[in-house]
């Protein structure tokens, strides 16, 4: 099954709400909430706050993508927040088996997440503990970038994987993604797709999430 999860990084977050009820009327059924420290990444965002604001205003779950140093720190307070699904970055742990277990002890879906530049074989160790692979189809820190077309062999690559180990994560991908670029990536194996500007950059927010669920059915089917 196929999921998009749109990003409001590109909501407006004067209307963060509406934004994001736009979208899951047209069948969004996670939300993916991007925090950034201004260190990991060279950008800032919003913290727990706002989780626990938009937890009363939404009734789906949402998908924290933690771009943060130390994020064992912060992990307890986004989970306390609302947090259903937590990922954190393989670059910014040291300790990253520590971290996974971590979230999974405070209930959270464990996610892992790696940047472009960053092989898959990186997380050959910890696969078996994770939910969801995040694979960024982009340089994290920022919205409306281009796809960056080498990051689907990293896909194909984990499907692979996948399948060697006997294991079931989902594949997740984040950046870039648009009527033009889901085809490809859902070929090459992509399940969950975050997408920020193209849902909430341009017109209603729930069509967008319309057109590309179905967009991204379609190439589903030319996989199967
Ligand atoms: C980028 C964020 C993304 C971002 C994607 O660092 O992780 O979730 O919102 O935005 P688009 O879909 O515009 O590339
Ligand atoms: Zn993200």
């Amino acid at each position: 099954m196929i999921e998009i999860a749109p990003s409001i990084l590109s909501a407006n977050f004067a209307r963060l709400a509406d934004d994001a009820n736009a979208a899951i009327r047209g069948g969004a059924r996670v939300l993916h909430v991007d925090v950034m420290d201004g260190h990991f990444v060279p950008n800032l965002t919003v913290g727990p706050p706002v989780v626990a604001s938009l937890r009363k205003a939404v009734d789906i779950p949402q998908d924290c993508h933690l771009m943060i140093e130390n994020p064992d720190e912060y992990i307890p307070a986004f989970v306390d927040a609302g947090a259903s699904w937590i990922s954190v970055h393989q670059e910014a742990c040291r300790h990253l088996n520590r971290t996974l277990e971590l979230i999974r002890s405070h209930g959270a879906r464990v996610r892992v997440a790696i940047n472009p530049a960053t092989p898959v074989q990186t997380l050959g160790e910890v696969l078996d503990l994770v939910d969801h692979v995040l694979v960024m189809t982009v340089n994290p820190g920022f919205g409306g970038q281009r796809f960056i077309p080498g990051t689907l062999e990293k896909i194909r690559k984990l499907a692979t994987m996948r399948t060697a180990k006997g294991l079931n994560f989902r594949i997740e991908i984040d950046g870039g993604v648009s009527l033009e670029t889901v085809g490809a990536s859902v070929r090459a194996g992509a399940e969950i797709l975050v997408a920020g500007s193209h849902v909430f950059g341009r017109g209603d927010p729930g069509r967008n999430v319309e057109a590309l669920q179905r967009a991204a059915e379609e190439a589903l089917l030319q996989r199967a």
